[in-house]
């Protein structure tokens, strides 16, 4: 702890490592120090009172949170308003006191918004930045930190943001699925390769394809319904960590904030030990993001491939690409890498939370004032991946001819042509077999699949008859996929269908 004696001592330090040092020097560099002091000491006036020394200025530095956490500052007004609203209402204070404190919030809020507002990383936090603010305009603000303590009113300002940003975050990845869903309109009867092992396997539509990244996204979607509702419960009144001796009403608050069920009954949280230590709903929105990093990575992988000249059945948009410094004719499909490196941040994001909780006795440790950096940048990133994915796929042509050429591979009806003989009554084993000798027989031939006789295969097994050829006929095997889940075109229009009536 800094106190008198050591400021002197250090400013004495200081001063006497200067050869030819005068007193003067030296009483300059003690007024100074203690100069200094009196500043630290006024600066913590929301907790100042037990201490002989204000922080040093490191400490101030290395602890302040408002460089980040302003952005809750709407959120921290929103719970303060409410709080005081209620203190009123169980008669704390008066209605008068109330209506100043709110006031003075509403013209503290209107600077915020139009970055009058100055903040002051030594009042550390976005919580005392307004309260002193507040305190300085509005006298009777001196009692709104009554029956409240920065843990349960940080844990009220992040549950709001996290409805907030679930919301948001819903809306954007919306936004990324209905321009899939256009892509997959505007190519509707487009046939590719469907991969595995990145081998070609079978065909499928185009849209089955996009299709499956929505399934992907819609799930993402549905993960920040969970996690708002998770966020959905009002930790005010928790106090420090073992609430409050004074006749508050949780209730009260909860409802004013809009902490309720459906049905609009309050939801306050039951602990009030783990409210202040919980850090579950920071981990699930982390995690959730992250997830939809992963989903991004893998369809952006996706692109990255299909745009290459190898395969090149779509052409990315030149606005969400970039060129070369040196070879003139590179066009570089730098939207999908970055989509697919922002995931590895959102999955540290995750991490980071999950390593900062593990082994933290309860209940609050300033520990978790590092639990917000991580967040503000998950949010801020997967927002930004949405808009982008959506600009992409926008953007995006598909090269027809392209997907028609690598479809057209009879290689990938092989399996058709073993359903065939099972349809023969050929055991499906020993009809994989046959099918594989087939396979291997017109590789030796040089030759496609469908180029064999009729001869040939039946050599191989005698159950194929002349109709065999007919298994190649690719829209006939498209057909022939028709149960739930399966790429045929009947189902494909029923999820198309499907996808019009969710994305509307
Ligand atoms: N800035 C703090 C945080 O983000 C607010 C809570 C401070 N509580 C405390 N006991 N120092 O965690």
């Amino acid at each position: 702890m800094i106190n008198h004696h050591s400021l002197t001592l250090v400013a004495t330090t200081a001063a006497s490592n200067n050869r030819g040092v005068s007193e003067n020097h030296i009483a300059r560099a003690v007024r100074r120090a203690s100069c200094f002091l009196a500043m630290a000491k006024a600066s913590q006036a929301t907790w100042g009172g037990r201490f002989s020394a204000g922080p040093a200025e490191l400490m101030l530095r290395f602890s302040e949170s408002v460089s980040f956490d302003r952005r809750l500052a709407v959120f921290d007004i929103a719970g303060s308003k409410a709080h005081s609203a209620m203190l009123a209402h169980v008669g704390l204070i008066t209605s008068r006191e109330r209506d100043a404190i709110h006031a003075g919030l509403d013209e503290l809020r209107a600077e915020i918004e139009a970055g009058r507002f100055r903040w002051d990383t030594k009042l550390e936090d976005v919580h005392m930045n307004i309260e002193q603010a507040l305190t300085k305009r509005v006298p009777a603000a001196a009692k709104l930190h009554t029956a409240r303590s920065r843990n349960d009113q940080i844990a009220t300002d992040m549950r709001l943001f996290f409805k907030h940003a679930c919301a948001l975050l819903r809306e954007k990845i919306l936004g990324a699925e209905r321009a899939l869903l256009a892509v997959a309109a505007a190519n509707r009867a487009v046939l590719i390769p469907g991969y595995t092992h990145l081998q070609r396997a079978q065909p499928v539509f185009l849209a089955h394809h996009l299709f499956a990244w929505l399934e992907m996204l819609e799930r993402d979607r549905s993960r920040f319904v969970d996690v708002a509702d998770h966020a959905n419960w009002c930790p005010l009144g928790s106090g420090a960590l073992a609430g409050t001796t004074l006749p508050i009403d949780r209730e009260f608050t909860a409802k004013a904030l809009g902490f309720v069920d459906a049905k609009g009954r309050p939801r306050v949280t039951q602990n009030s030990m783990d409210t202040v230590a919980d850090r579950d709903v920071f981990i699930e929105f982390a995690a959730a993001c992250a997830l939809f990093g992963v989903h991004i990575s893998r369809i952006a992988e996706d692109l990255i491939l299909w745009s290459s000249a190898e395969f090149k059945f779509v052409e990315l948009p030149d606005t969400f690409c970039t060129g070369s410094s040196l070879m003139p004719q590179k066009k570089n499909p730098d939207s999908c890498e970055l989509l697919r490196g922002k995931s590895a941040r959102l999955q540290g994001n995750l991490h980071t939370l999950l390593t900062l909780t593990k082994g933290l006795p309860l209940t609050y440790n300033r520990d978790l004032q590092e639990d917000k950096p991580p967040v503000f940048d998950s949010f801020d990133q997967t927002a930004l991946c949405a808009d982008v994915l959506a600009g992409t796929l926008g953007g995006m042509t598909l090269n027809a001819e392209r997907c028609a050429a690598a479809v057209n591979d009879p290689a990938l009806l092989a399996t058709d042509l073993a359903d065939y003989l099972v349809g023969r009554g050929v055991a499906f084993r020993d009809a994989h077999h046959a099918v594989g000798a087939v396979v291997r027989l017109a590789e030796q031939n040089h030759v496609a699949l469908n180029q064999l006789s009729t001869a040939d295969v039946q050599g191989v097994n005698p159950a194929f008859r002349d109709d065999w050829v007919q298994v190649f006929d690719l829209k006939r095997a498209m057909a022939r996929r028709a149960g739930t889940g399966m790429p045929g075109p009947k189902q494909v229009a029923r999820q198309f269908e499907r996808w019009r009536k969710l994305l509307k």
